[in-house]
């Protein structure tokens, strides 16, 4: 299913909130390009951005100002179709909050988005078990979310970005709500995500200990990117936690 190569860019990208009198600046230019498969990581205070550069990504939003790519489009000139079809098709969007509908089971969560793209409903369900399967929840299939633990409805959450095989997946604080011991779990699962099936997996943290997880940290700062760098470094190899937060916390400080 999938074709367009995983990549994401972005160019003087900025964003303005206009309320009332006053306005804030939430993306004051920032500059990135994400080419390829795997796992990265964005971090930042809060309020430094994240959400709001994820959201341009995702199509959820557009842009004040500057140029968003992803897999080979622009997604700040698309039309509001064309957003609905990318959002379907080529972006795949964990929450923190799962965002599952509490009345439907596991099995029609994950098979929502095909059903509303016109999917027959036997080759729908045929692969969203297939993915509940692979992302071990298989047998929680007929459960609403209520019934499944915090973990078990991010893998449905999961299940459900990873229907239509898009090349990127955006994740915002995706274990923000979960123990540190189904954090960790999930972890492991995406990682195995972004190898197996040659995913762009782009998470928002602010715990060092899930951003050890990427290859590469990117760091806003006041809206823009302050830095980034590899996980593992020629010098110190893989960073524990501790160093990633340091280096982290460097670019995130105020130079004012
Ligand atoms: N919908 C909105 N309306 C007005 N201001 C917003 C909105 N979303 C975010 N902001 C503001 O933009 C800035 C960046 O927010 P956000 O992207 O949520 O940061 P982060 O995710 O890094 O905490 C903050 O000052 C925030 O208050
Ligand atoms: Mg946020």
């Amino acid at each position: 299913m999938q074709s367009a190569p995983p990549t994401i860019l972005c160019r003087g990208v900025t964003k303005r909130y206009d309320l009332g009198a006053r306005s804030v600046e939430a993306l004051r230019g920032v500059d990135l390009e994400i080419a390829g498969a795997g796992f990265f990581a964005i971090m930042g205070s809060s309020g430094s951005g994240k959400s709001t550069l994820m959201h341009l990504v995702a199509g959820l939003d557009r842009p004040t100002s500057g140029e968003v790519t992803v897999a080979g489009a622009r997604v700040d000139r698309m039309s509001e179709a064309e957003l609905t079809r990318y959002r379907r098709r080529q972006i795949g969007i964990v929450f923190q909050h799962f965002n599952l509908l509490p009345s439907m089971t596991a099995l029609d969560n994950v098979m929502l988005p095909a059903l509303l793209d016109g999917m027959p409903r036997a080759a729908s369900e045929r692969r969203a078990r297939e993915l509940l399967d692979e992302l071990g929840v298989g047998a929680r299939a007929d459960h609403r979310p209520d019934a499944l633990s915090g973990g078990e409805q991010q893998r449905v959450a999961i299940a459900r970005a990873l229907f239509f095989a898009p090349p990127v997946i955006l994740a915002d604080e995706p274990t923000g709500n979960l123990d540190s011991a189904a954090a960790t779990r999930l972890f492991a699962l995406l990682t195995g995500i972004a190898r197996t099936h040659r995913t762009l997996l782009l998470m928002v943290t602010h715990e060092p200990a899930a951003a050890a997880h990427c290859e590469r940290v990117i760091v806003l700062r006041d809206g823009t990117v302050a830095g980034a760098f590899d996980t593992t470094t020629p010098e110190q190899g893989k960073l524990d936690a501790g160093s990633l937060a340091l280096r982290a916390q460097e670019l995130a400080r105020p130079t004012r």
